[in-house]
């Protein structure tokens, strides 16, 4: 048996490491005496000066202080907020050097985690991978007794007060200036997080693609909203492309971002948005792809791959507002989605009228919980399609889907770790992997999202 090896770092001190390979989350991997030192920012080429400032039983974490020769994949960040900002972990590799990343990684995965020796098609990547969300949630704060709204700053919660995000579509962008000017010139209070006192904890701001309008959600601490009537004022006239303004009110001591409870201000309900042909309305709190242009890529190729001939009974499974089920429903019998968001099943319901669907049905529940019972109504699928967060499926879904020996799996997945696990189990019961199709839904990040069918043998 290998002896244990002792941590050979020290924290406070800095090593020349040489970035061999990237971890799941896009951090480089270097080795110091053969032991593995993870450096944010580093890409595999690189030799870098790194000062560790933290050990664990089986790694260390450096930070780059120099770097002493630049691998070849290496850019200059097109975000001028790269440095400080936290959200894209891949800022400082070029796009295809990304990509080629992603496809490993997913790769990678399936043969380690899952064990399965199965070809993974070539990764769909974006044309132009920026402007592509149509999503953000900024944190505002006081900092030097000034309001502050951006984005968290790297491994803390300290605020990076800014306005512009170079994978945030221009709306948001815009609307994130109006909405923060708006905030100080009205003296309304940030959220402090230490002592949890304020008001107004993040502005949460949405866009359509399709329609160019906004609708932007302040998410508060108290249920009282000072100044909101001159807020509105403020903002409608500012921003003709609004559509909706509410409030949601979160008063817990929590890193999660909404409460339950939303109320709207002004304007519509929901904001409207498209995906092919397809109408969807979307609430503050309901889950949406956030990259439009690549969620038709997303969504045609679950309708390619679930094959479907009109005949088929099709469960949605953590289905959202009902976007995937409802894209299929022409060209299938009955569709049925389950999700645990009550909002969301609204949503889902209004969508299929909205879109004049009228063989679908959307039920509240966890999926695990509700694939039993819509069995027990003789509900049985042909095919059912998953698309579970990061944590993948539980594990009595997947019981579910081998006891009723459904023929088709797709399983649309965010999570390359956790998809691996889940086909790992279904390939043991049964199951064969027939394709694995990897799509940049998110540059810039380590994230993706692949879409994967899976037939009984
Ligand atoms: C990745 S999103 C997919 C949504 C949708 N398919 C789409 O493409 O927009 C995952 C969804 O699963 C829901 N969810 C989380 N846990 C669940 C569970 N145990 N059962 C059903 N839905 C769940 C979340 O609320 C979220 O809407």
């Amino acid at each position: 048996m290998k002896a244990k090896q002792k941590c050979p770092v020290r924290i406070g001190k800095a090593y020349q490491i040489e970035i061999t390979d990237l971890t799941h989350d896009g951090e480089g991997i270097g080795r110091v005496d053969d032991f593995a030192v993870f450096v944010p920012e580093a890409l595999p080429g690189d030799v870098v000066l790194g000062r560790v400032i933290s050990t664990k039983k089986t790694y260390a974490r450096a930070l780059i202080e120099k770097i002493l020769t630049e691998s070849e994949q290496r850019i200059k960040p097109f975000c001028p907020q790269a440095e400080s900002c936290g959200g894209c972990q891949l800022a400082y590799m070029g796009y295809e050097y990304q990509l080629a990343w992603k496809q490993k990684r997913v790769q990678d995965a399936i043969r380690r985690i899952g064990r399965i020796e199965a070809e993974v098609l070539p990764i769909i990547g974006m044309d132009n991978p920026e402007g592509y969300r149509n999503k953000s949630q900024f944190p505002v704060g006081l900092q030097d007794n000034r309001l502050v709204m951006g984005f968290y700053q790297k491994r803390s919660h300290n605020i990076v007060d800014t306005d512009y995000c170079r994978i945030q579509h221009p709306l948001i962008n815009k609307a994130a200036k109006v909405v923060k000017q708006a905030l100080i010139d009205l003296n309304i209070e940030p959220y402090n997080e230490q002592n949890h006192t304020g008001v107004v904890r993040h502005a949460v701001i949405r866009t359509s693609f399709s329609r160019k309008t906004l609708m932007v959600i302040f998410v508060t601490r108290t249920n009282e909203f000072p100044h909101q009537g001159e807020l509105v004022a403020e903002l409608t006239k500012k921003l003709p492309e609004l559509t909706s303004i509410y409030q949601n009110v979160n008063p817990k001591v929590t890193n999660v971002i909404f409460g339950y409870e939303s109320r709207l201000l002004w304007g519509e309900a929901y904001l409207l948005d498209q995906i092919g042909d397809l109408e969807f309305a979307i609430s503050p709190r309901s889950f949406f792809q956030v990259n439009p242009h690549q969620t038709k890529v997303l969504y045609d190729l679950a309708k390619e791959t679930a094959g479907l001939t009109g005949k088929e009974t099709v469960w949605d499974l953590y289905c959202g507002i009902g976007t995937i089920g409802l894209y299929l429903a022409s060209d299938a019998e009955k569709v049925i989605g389950v999700e645990t968001v009550p909002e969301a099943v609204e949503d889902a319901r209004f969508n299929a009228d909205l879109n004049g669907i009228r063989h679908a049905e959307f039920y509240t529940g966890k999926a695990e919980d509700l694939a039993p019972k819509l069995l027990d109504q003789g509900l049985k699928p042909d095919v059912v399609i998953v698309d579970p967060p990061r944590r993948g499926c539980d594990p009595s879904l997947l019981e579910t889907i081998q006891k009723v020996q459904v023929p088709k799996v797709v399983y649309v997945s965010c999570n390359p770790s956790t998809l691996a696990r889940d086909l790992g189990i279904l390939v043991e019961a049964g199951y064969r992997v027939e394709s694995v199709q990897p799509v940049d839904m998110f540059p810039d990040t380590s994230h993706v999202e692949c879409v994967t069918l899976m037939s009984r043998l």
